[in-house]
């Protein structure tokens, strides 16, 4: 077994940096493990003009210079062929679609995405990528990815050159369904639907700091994630949608959903691409599957990990991380 792991500088497509007083800190911890991300647009104010995407980016790269920032706007109204020309002008290279309701901030979502209809023929036109937050509003929890899945075989039926990511794939159905799509549909994989259940939310005692959309669900969705990433498949790629929340917002009468895993998530990758000895796979879910998806030039730079135990805090950055109070094997070998 190996002690020391070179990788590429992972790229993260897909983060949560928040606004305020909050976004330098996970702008930072951001930093520690990546070399590029895709940044999530529901912000407060959220992200969805050319002056928004471009301030957003100046804030994070002031809190985080050597993060390469990629952006994302909100899909929440039609817009105008000059002013996706100017998002991408300003950074941005995909729009985020979340239906009414569905998560954090998806108060301003969509109802009826054929009322996007005007603007991912724009998009597609733009060849700006199209990322779904695949759930369905007012299906049964378990059952809202699945009966999205609808939806995202229009879409790509309707705008067959349109390159579409469905974030956080989280059930059988929906890692199925990407596989059948043609190569311009692919999934985000989070870290935590890789290793958690509905068991880890509500199996023993409440565990609020695993509560997030969608909801990890049965062990067999679990398995056909993992199976997916573990075989090698180009279509899934990592995009942590680490999703930093207060203590105080999780745990409350009505808690926000997200994990926090950008701090943890490198070296819990490691531990599992190691246990099912598939860590020559690591490389490409990082940092080439990803990148070659969205058409950007694949990472040069080199990180170093080191086999080394660390115990989780219980809270970084005033949120609760992901496997909080846990023994992780790997860390990043600080350069000296
Ligand atoms: O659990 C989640 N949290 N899922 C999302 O889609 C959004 C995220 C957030 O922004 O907190
Ligand atoms: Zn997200």
């Amino acid at each position: 077994m190996p002690q020391e792991l070179t990788l590429p500088l992972p790229d993260d497509f897909h983060i949560h940096l928040r606004q305020g007083k909050d976004l330098a800190n996970y702008a930072n911890s951001a930093e520690l493990q990546f070399g590029r991300v895709l940044a999530m647009p529901n912000t407060e104010p959220p992200i969805n003009s050319p002056e928004s995407v471009k301030k957003y980016k100046e804030e994070i790269l002031a809190a985080a210079p050597s993060l390469e920032v990629l952006l994302t706007f909100k899909l929440n109204k039609n817009y105008e062929e000059q002013e996706l020309l100017a998002m991408q002008k300003n950074g941005a290279v995909a729009a985020k679609y979340y239906p009414l309701g569905v998560t954090t901030n998806s108060q301003d979502g969509i109802s009826k995405i054929e009322d996007m209809y005007p603007t991912i023929a724009l998009m597609e036109k733009l060849n700006l990528v199209l990322c779904l937050h695949g759930e369905e509003p007012g299906a049964f929890c378990l059952d809202r990815e699945k009966d999205f899945l609808k939806h995202l075989e229009k879409i790509c039926k309707n705008f067959p050159k349109l390159r579409v990511v469905l974030e956080h794939v989280s059930s059988a159905e929906a890692v199925e369904c990407v596989k059948n799509l043609p190569p311009n549909v692919a999934a985000t994989v989070t870290v935590h639907h890789l290793i958690l259940t509905l068991n880890d939310i509500v199996g023993d005692s409440l565990r609020p700091q695993n509560f997030c959309k969608p909801l990890p669900k049965l062990p067999k969705d679990k398995e056909a994630v993992r199976t997916a990433v573990f075989s090698g498949n180009k279509k899934f790629f990592l995009g942590t949608d680490s999703a930093p929340h207060s203590l105080e917002k999780k745990e409350c009468l009505c808690g926000a959903a997200g994990v926090y895993s950008a701090p943890v998530a490198i070296p819990i990758l490691i531990e599992e691409f190691e246990k099912e000895n598939k860590l020559d796979l690591l490389s490409d879910f990082l940092s080439v599957f990803g990148s070659d998806f969205y058409q950007i030039p694949r990472q040069t730079k080199k990180v170093v990990y080191i086999k080394e135990k660390w115990q989780v805090p219980s809270t970084i950055d005033g949120a609760v991380p992901l496997r909080a109070g846990e023994t992780l094997e790997w860390q990043r070998k600080i350069d000296v």
